[in-house]
């Protein structure tokens, strides 16, 4: 990209750190999103393999969708597997596709933990037996409250999924530390209930997260011979009365950035506008971030970046990656149009006649025209057609 960089957007495109030694191409990476689409073995399908590589010709940074480090640790349908050595080939395929325009690849791993389907795990457990809230992918389950021993085989369980992220040729892995999946679960004071080491006091509610940090920490330092990055992607606050607050997050960023992360990535609902809920001061969360980390570790930040313009002003503000989501499925050539410039090329919806040209799996359309207020779906004239006539009788 040197030697052609636009006027316009030009700070999305500077090369930047993301962990030591491992300089990404420019400033925008694709954020972590299930498909749905892989196949009934866990394994990831050639469709799923396909929607990679279309979106990874240009962007700095793929991070995948993610993938399970326990079997009952499964949050959604066809979401491909981590927990056995098994899946390496799979993950082997998976990272060769996100890695083939030459972008880097962090594999997301995570437990569902009560986030998760009946249909799909029948054992479903928590911190506590505190019924999680019911979202659009998800009933509010009540689980089961794990216990000593089994929270030490969860931790372990990470360590073993990082492991294999790394034989399967990834440049890094990211736990997913929010959207009130286990280790969430652990930190929130809504969830984590216990009175054993593992909950009570803020600092043991950072026990489980950051006993995850070191476990996966290690696993890096045995296993890999090239830099790997340890990312961690936090919900900053919950909306409930007795949710967790920013003010907790920030203490436990600090020890995050103490126990060797390499960067931190907030998911936010919006990026630009998003303010904490506990809110006095008036500024966004995303600048109570950068003021507080600093530079600590690098910051990524998602939510509603849907256009160049929209990133340079995240950038502007300091933070070193947007993570874009719904924009790069609706445009796989998302970056290419940044490049240009021209702002009117990135489309702020989708319909079904563009499914295939997009490279958008099967399962994921599905999911994503049945879950209403989620993305911008136009109706074509023949879709509303019947709907209208069905009305009308
Ligand atoms: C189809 C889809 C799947 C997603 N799956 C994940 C996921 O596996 N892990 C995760 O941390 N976030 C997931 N998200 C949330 C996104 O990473 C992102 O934070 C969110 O969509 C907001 O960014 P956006 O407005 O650019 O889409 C998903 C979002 C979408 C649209």
């Amino acid at each position: 990209m040197k030697g052609k960089l636009p006027v316009k957007h030009s700070k999305l495109f500077e090369e930047v750190d993301v962990a030591p030694q491992l300089v990404l191409r420019n400033r925008i990476a694709m954020a972590p999103m299930t498909t749905w689409a892989s196949n009934d073995d866990g394994t990831v399908s050639d469709e799923e393999e396909a929607y990679y590589r279309r979106r990874a010709k240009d962007v700095g940074l793929v991070i995948t969708g993610c993938t399970h480090v326990q079997e009952n640790g499964i949050g959604f349908t066809g979401e491909f597997a981590a927990h056995d050595d098994r899946f390496i080939p799979s993950l082997q395929r998976l990272a060769a596709a996100a890695q083939s325009g030459g972008a880097r690849a962090f594999l997301q791993i995570f437990h569902a933990g009560v986030k998760t389907q009946p249909a799909l795990v029948a054992d479903v457990v928590g911190a506590s037996a505190v019924a999680g809230e019911a979202g659009p992918f998800a009933p509010a389950l009540t689980p089961r409250a794990l216990r000593e021993e089994e929270i030490l085989d969860v931790i372990q369980a990470f360590a073993d999924a990082a492991r294999r992220a790394i034989v399967a040729g990834f440049d890094g892995v990211e736990l997913h530390g929010a959207h009130g999946f286990l280790i969430q679960n652990f930190f929130s004071p809504r969830t984590n209930r216990r009175n054993d080491r593992w909950g009570g006091s803020l600092e043991n509610r950072m026990r489980f997260p950051l006993a995850v940090v070191a476990a996966v920490k290690s696993a890096i330092e045995e296993h890999a011979d090239r830099p790997f990055a340890l990312g961690y992607r936090i919900s900053v606050d919950e909306g409930s009365a007795d949710g967790l607050r920013i003010a907790d997050s920030l203490q436990l960023i600090d020890r995050l950035i103490d126990g060797g992360v390499s960067y931190v990535h907030a998911s936010l609902g919006s990026a630009l506008d998003q303010k904490p809920v506990d809110d006095t001061s008036g500024r966004s969360i995303v600048r109570i971030l950068h003021d507080y980390v600093g530079a600590r570790v690098p910051l990524i930040v998602a939510g509603q970046i849907r256009t160049a313009d929209a990133a340079e002003r995240v950038i502007d503000q300091g933070i070193s990656l947007v993570a874009v989501g719904q924009g790069l499925v609706m445009n796989p050539d998302w970056v290419a149009h940044a490049i240009a410039g021209n702002g009117n090329d990135i489309k702020l919806s989708v319909s079904f006649p563009d499914v295939n040209r997009l490279t958008i799996p099967q399962k994921l359309w599905t999911t994503i025209e049945d879950t209403p207020g989620w993305f911008n779906v136009v109706r074509t004239q023949a879709e509303r057609y019947p709907v209208e006539l069905a009305h009308h009788r």
